[in-house]
């Protein structure tokens, strides 16, 4: 297994709409090991392929402690197939580090997809789990938190991430 770079904010992969999976062949395999450890060593609670550099339809999710490792969800061209109620949570990213903004959404979904033995797999969560199963799916349609945030709060973070690249380039 290798730790593979999270890429960050604006990187150009982020906004690319992931292709589906046609089979999982060892290259996809080795590509969800590789997630795995990567979440768990970040740490997050949820990775999506297009943050490691790679637009395709698979996603981890496991929303217990990295130690623990007990919660692995593995999804694999997964659908929101059902929604209701409305959530807000406050909402981070591995890939805009360090801002944290409330966001809006359905408070349960149930999702399709398949797991990484291909077996067929349907989820219904609420809370938190269907958070982060909107949260990544969104990311697989080249989608952040932040386009889910008002116009005044984007204002605020674009001024506040513009500063902190200057200040990364800066130092170097
Ligand atoms: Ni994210």
């Amino acid at each position: 297994m290798a730790c593979l770079s999270i890429c960050t904010y604006p990187d150009p992969v982020l906004r690319q709409k992931a292709a589906e999976v046609a089979d999982l062949d060892k290259q996809s395999r080795q590509l969800i090991e590789d997630m795995v450890e990567t979440m768990y060593r970040a740490p997050g609670i949820g990775l999506a392929a297009n943050q490691v550099g790679k637009p395709v339809r698979i996603l981890v999710i496991d929303l217990q402690k990295p130690d623990e490792h007990r919660g692995l969800i593995v999804l694999v061209n997964p659908k929101i197939v059902g929604a209701q109620g409305e959530i807000t949570y406050e909402e981070g990213c591995l890939s805009v580090p360090e801002f944290f903004h409330n966001v809006k959404r359905f408070r349960e979904v149930t999702v399709q997809g398949f797991d990484r033995h291909e077996k067929a797999v349907e989820i219904t969560a609420n809370g938190l789990l269907a958070v982060v199963l909107q949260h990544e799916i969104d990311h697989l349609d080249g989608k952040l938190f932040i386009d889910r945030i008002g116009p005044v709060a984007r204002d605020v973070f674009k001024r506040k991430w513009k500063k902190k690249l200057k200040d990364e380039r800066d130092r170097t």
